[in-house]
């Protein structure tokens, strides 16, 4: 009884949860993406909760929006009035990296619980935004890479739990006002300031007031003596004679302060590399030199932030324009190199192109991502390679989502496949503990695994050219096989790395160390046809070692021997599949060949494999195939054809 009644409340939980969605935020929301041009990327269901939409985040009881990060969706124009500013409880705002302009609406003012803003790398304008001197609970606010102009406003003291406040590559001018709230982050470089530097931000270093029109004092050169001090506040002016009294006597001071500053200076900079040091470690790849960098200058930020600056450690900094990721068409990912470069991230596995590293993404999304060595070729020649893989779309394809290209890092970005690969599920923890892998799912790895090949080499014209089992990824309860890592060879030299690769190599690749070829691919992927049947691996290891050189072991047992000799010991259990099972060793050794032009060509690969049930059902071959529910794993399997 009790259980029932805790059943009903759960169900009402659920079905107000379900309907619970904060609708005036949803309404200010529409009328921002209405008004506004933005990537396909960002697709927001108006039938959909607010709270599943890309980008958006709800408070614990789904009652108001509580982030909105939009970093690089392409968002053009002006921010309208009367959208974004009703979000009246929203806490993280990052709107970065856009082509936004104009000035920031007025009523920002409204955000009062507003406590991140990240605005930089857009095209904002205008006098430093007033409005935002009334969110008294900001604690991180950047606006650098604008074009922001005028002066820096002394309300900005009005932020009194403000810690990091970002102004860099603007067009401000005049002085900097004496801003006496305790920041721990503060940027105010590339921009047309003057004056002197006021004593409350004199302990920032000098990178942070780099590139300005004339600014003196503090960790930069001493102002000249009759250089006018900078107002300690726009009401009060002091009188010019106070202050050159004031300055005079501050030379012999400033002897001092300067060796002080040095000493201080040179703390803080072996500080900041012991930081940097300690970030590089805990933070692990991918990252790419560039971004790594810039974001090491501004680590201090993130370490001594607080919690609620998690976001944008970089504090703004930038990629140029030209080193950005770039989405290939379809995509449904959102995010930018620097939330790749936050994301946690974990070794998947180091092969031949590179290592791959799974990406947990702060918002939740999963990608790979695979950071190449070695590679080549020129951007250009790299782009279009990409752009060709980009294009191949296939259920037994791993789609390739995005790439990254500077001149120290090749990343590619690839959909997260959650159910491992074929070695893994083949070869890992043999004996007790493991769920075999049956025939009904070899079988279905094997023909979907040919027909994504054959995707590649019909519609893409791609040489996969790394064909192996740990390349090939399982999809889903069902273990749909997908293939990855395909086509990259073009952009290595020496006719790729997979060359170096025993085992599944075919013996011409072998000999003149060309490039690979559909015909190579043909033998490869017969070596993993034996490797399903057989269990075994093919020799990996480089040249020299000793392996399974499998063709040539099968070859080696005589046809009558197969079924006792040569299958996989876990096959024996499941009965009446003999038969198939000498058919796809037969198609599998007619792909390894050795003279390239007896192997099928991929295609009829695939045909081959589909016709190997033929007879068995009257219902076409390729529901039979396909058909997950005809044969599960641990039974025996329906009604055998008789061997004929
Ligand atoms: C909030 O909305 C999301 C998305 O609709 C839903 O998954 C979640 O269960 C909701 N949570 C609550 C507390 O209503
Ligand atoms: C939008 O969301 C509704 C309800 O969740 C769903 O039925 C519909 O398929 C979605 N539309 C698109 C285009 O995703
Ligand atoms: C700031 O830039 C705007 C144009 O974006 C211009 O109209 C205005 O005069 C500039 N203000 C200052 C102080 O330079
Ligand atoms: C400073 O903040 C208060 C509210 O705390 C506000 O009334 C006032 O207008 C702000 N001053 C400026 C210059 O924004
Ligand atoms: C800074 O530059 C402005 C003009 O851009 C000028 O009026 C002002 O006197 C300068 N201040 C100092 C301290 O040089
Ligand atoms: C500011 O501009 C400089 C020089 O153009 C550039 O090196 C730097 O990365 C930029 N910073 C940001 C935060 O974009």
């Amino acid at each position: 009884m009790a259980f029932i009644i805790f059943f009903f409340l759960s169900l009402l939980q659920l079905s107000s949860r379900f309907n619970s969605e904060p609708t005036q935020d949803k309404k200010a929301l529409i009328a921002f993406i209405s008004q506004t041009p933005h990537s396909y990327r960002l697709k927001w269901n108006v039938s959909d909760s607010v709270c599943n939409w890309v980008g958006v985040q709800c408070d614990s009881t789904n009652s108001s929006v509580y982030s909105l990060r939009l970093p690089g969706v392409d968002l053009v124009g002006r921010v309208p009035p009367d959208s974004i500013g009703r979000l009246t409880q929203l806490r993280i705002l990052s709107l970065r990296s856009n082509a936004l302009t104009g000035q920031v609406p007025s009523d920002f003012s409204n955000l009062k619980f507003l406590r991140s803003l990240y605005l930089q790398n857009n095209r904002f304008s205008g006098e430093f935004p007033l409005s935002l001197t009334r969110l008294t609970r900001l604690n991180r606010l950047v606006l650098s890479s604008n074009n922001f102009n005028g002066t820096i406003p002394f309300a900005i003291n009005n932020l009194t739990r403000l810690t990091g406040l970002f102004l860099e590559n603007n067009t401000f001018s005049g002085e900097i006002p004496s801003i006496t709230i305790k920041l721990v982050n503060f940027d105010v470089s590339n921009n047309r300031l003057n004056g002197s530097i006021p004593e409350s931000l004199s302990k920032f270093p000098a990178s942070s007031f780099a590139g300005n029109l004339d600014l003196c004092g503090g960790p930069l050169q001493p102002c000249e003596q009759n250089f006018p001090a900078p107002a300690p506040s726009p009401e009060s002016t002091v009188p010019s004679s106070l202050v050159h009294q004031k300055s005079k006597k501050l030379s012999t001071g400033a002897i001092i302060g300067i060796v002080v500053g040095c000493v201080a200076g040179a703390l803080l900079l072996l500080l900041l590399v012991l930081f940097c040091l300690r970030k590089r470690k805990r933070r692990q790849p991918p990252k790419s030199p560039k971004p790594v960098a810039t974001a090491a200058r501004s680590v201090p930020t993130a370490e001594a932030g607080t919690s609620s600056s998690k976001d944008e450690i970089t504090g703004g900094s930038m990629e140029s324009e030209r080193n950005k990721l770039v989405f290939l068409e379809g995509g449904i990912y959102n995010f930018d190199l620097e939330d790749l470069l936050r994301a946690s991230a974990e070794v998947l596995g180091k092969g031949s192109v590179g290592t791959s590293y799974k990406a947990v993404l702060e918002e939740g999304t999963t990608v790979v991502v695979k950071r190449l060595k070695d590679v080549v070729v020129t951007k250009k020649e790299f782009e279009m390679q990409i752009e060709i893989l980009g294009k191949i779309k296939h259920e037994n394809v791993v789609p390739l989502r995005a790439f990254y290209f500077s001149k120290d890092e090749k990343l590619l970005v690839y959909d997260y496949i959650t159910s491992g690969s074929l070695s893994a599920l083949l070869h890992g923890s043999r004996g007790s503990g493991r769920t075999p892998l049956g025939w009904e799912n070899r079988r279905r790895i094997a023909l979907g695994t040919a027909r994504g090949v054959a995707c590649l080499h019909v519609s893409g014209k791609v040489v996969h050219g790394n064909i192996k089992s740990s390349n090939i990824l399982l999809r889903g309860p069902d273990n749909d096989a997908s293939v990855s890592d395909f086509g990259l060879n073009p952009l290595f030299g020496n006719g790729g790395p997979s060359n170096r690769i025993a085992g599944y190599r075919a013996p011409e690749v072998l000999e003149t160390r060309k490039m690979t070829t559909f015909k190579s691919d043909v033998y490869s992927f017969g070596v993993l046809l034996l490797e399903l049947l057989t269990g075994k691996a093919p020799n990996q290891a480089s040249l020299g070692e000793d392996g399974i050189d499998l063709p040539r072991w099968v070859q080696s047992v005589v046809r009558e021997e197969w079924t006792a000799e040569v299958f996989d010991a876990e096959l024996m259990r499941f009965h009446n599949i003999e038969e198939e099972m000498v058919q796809l060793l037969q198609i599998a050794m007619t792909c390894v060949s050795v003279v390239p032009d007896q192997r099928p060509s991929m295609q009829e690969v695939v045909h081959l494999i589909e016709g190997m049930n033929r007879g068995e059902t009257d219902d076409g071959l390729r529901q039979s195939s396909d058909d997950p529910s005809k044969g599960s794993e641990g039974e025996s399997r329906t009604p055998p054809r008789s061997t004929p």
